[in-house]
């Protein structure tokens, strides 16, 4: 299995499945490659509707691929996303969507949006638990989340700041998640989330392994 951290939130996992998480590529400055370099897709996973995590390329890849577009119910009704024909599954917060041996659980997160509560995702795949916490805060209920769903193998958090956790919190939220890695993600895309990864790196130290992926760089497990 191969992760790739494409730039921002946005996130590959190539495995027995394509599945492509918070496709913020086109408008993103920090973005690696472009759409048409992004290898054919299965599921697209969309954690809230902020235009850093759900814009025109989640439509545009889905329909390129025939792609299962899945989110929280809200956003998969959107007149938008209604109108493209792309196939959806609407779920919500404690629920799972399972297909072809995936599963996908929604989340909590500790954050807004502009329809339907913002959510991260637990994926289980090839024998791997992988969670991508969306946009959030630290919440201590984040230690809910392996006793529910299992030892989480790769954790994906935002260490950014201003609108999500920055350093300090997702140090934090790795002690609730005890994940074996944790992937830094949603940070230095704008200044306002400059994000210091030595600093998060040595917060972690003793609690998980962290793998800074500059945007285009993979991580195999
Ligand atoms: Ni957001
Ligand atoms: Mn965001």
């Amino acid at each position: 299995m191969k992760i790739t951290r494409l730039g921002h939130a946005a996130v590959l996992i190539e495995a027995s499945k394509n599945i492509l998480i918070d496709p913020y590529i086109t408008d993103n400055p920090m973005a690696a490659r472009k759409i048409d370099e992004v290898p054919t897709i299965d599921y697209i996973l969309i954690t809230h509707d902020h235009f850093d995590h759900f814009g025109d390329d989640a439509l545009e890849i889905a329909k390129r691929d025939g792609a299962t577009l899945i989110a929280v119910h809200e956003v998969t009704v959107r007149d938008d996303v209604a109108k493209s024909g792309v196939k959806v599954i609407g779920a919500n917060i404690g629920g799972t969507y399972s297909d072809n041996g995936v599963t996908f659980s929604l989340t909590e997160a500790v954050h807004s949006s502009g329809g339907g509560s913002p959510s991260g995702f637990v994926i289980k795949i090839d024998g791997k638990v992988l969670y991508q916490s969306g946009d959030t805060a630290v919440f201590s209920d984040m230690k809910l989340i392996p006793k529910l769903f299992g030892h989480i193998n790769v954790a994906l958090l935002p260490i950014g700041g201003h609108y999500t956790m920055d350093e300090k919190g997702a140090a934090l939220a790795v002690e609730y998640l005890k994940p074996d890695i944790t992937i830094p993600i949603h940070y230095d895309t704008w200044p306002p989330i400059a994000a210091d990864t030595g600093l998060f790196t040595k917060l972690c130290e003793g609690h998980t392994g962290v793998k800074v992926l500059e945007p285009g760089q993979s991580y195999e497990l």
